[in-house]
């Protein structure tokens, strides 16, 4: 299932702010040496709307869940506050290192700590305290739940928590898809729709992202 009509994908990506030449590159890139895995990239409006949430929020403390090539931890790292940190969490040395290469080149490679572990492990070593800005969750999808979980209990009022992938291509509303995938992001989708701790939306751009605002 197409989540927007195919026809208005160019003209939606001709109207969002250019990418610039590193993150072009980067993309670049990334389909020379991923091939078929450069699907999971994000899109380049996506890295826009990204940036412009993680400045709206003015994040300071940031998490990622789900590097692959960097793409997005770029979007997210250069709209952090001045001395904002991005904590990115991924399990690839292969697909990250390919990033490092271009947060260098974008000066920002300082604010972005880059964890090589399960994210679960790395998200529950977190301290309890409601440190987290700004959240984009964007890696294994059985675990959304968990990831959720640990990142909303962390998150301070009026911070923010983006979630991609929500409507997996349109197999959230489709009985038959049943697999434990299908299953986790239904569960996710569900939980968050009804947390009292947040405010939500679910925006049908690209393959469905969340919204989710810790109320005040
Ligand atoms: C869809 S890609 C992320 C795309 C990225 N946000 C971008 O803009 O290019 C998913 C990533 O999740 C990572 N991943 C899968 N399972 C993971 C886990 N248990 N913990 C951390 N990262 C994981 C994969 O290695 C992969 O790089």
């Amino acid at each position: 299932m197409d989540i927007t009509n195919p026809a208005l994908d160019d003209n939606l990506r001709a109207h969002a702010t250019p990418t610039d030449a590193v993150l072009a590159d980067l993309a670049a890139e990334t389909l020379a040496v991923t091939g078929a895995d450069a699907g999971m990239q994000i899109s380049p409006d996506e890295g826009v709307l990204l940036g412009m949430l993680a400045r709206l929020t003015r994040a300071r403390y940031a998490v990622e869940v789900g590097v692959f090539t960097g793409y997005s931890a770029l979007c997210v790292a250069r709209a952090l506050q001045p001395g904002g940190q991005l904590l990115a969490c991924d399990v690839s040395k292969e697909w990250t290192s390919i990033g490092r290469r271009y947060w260098e080149r974008a000066g920002v490679a300082d604010r972005i700590d880059l964890r090589l572990a399960p994210a679960e492990q790395t998200l529950r070593a977190l301290p309890p305290d409601p440190i987290i800005d700004f959240a984009f969750v964007d890696a294994d999808k059985v675990a959304y739940p968990v990831y959720y979980e640990e990142l909303v209990t962390r998150l301070r009022p009026g911070g923010l928590i983006v979630l991609d992938n929500v409507l997996r291509s349109g197999r959230v509303v489709d009985p038959t898809a049943q697999d434990e995938a299908d299953l986790a992001i239904r569960k996710v989708n569900d939980t968050i729709a009804l947390d009292p701790r947040v405010d939500c939306v679910m925006l049908p751009v690209r393959d469905g992202i969340t919204l989710a605002r810790r109320v005040d």
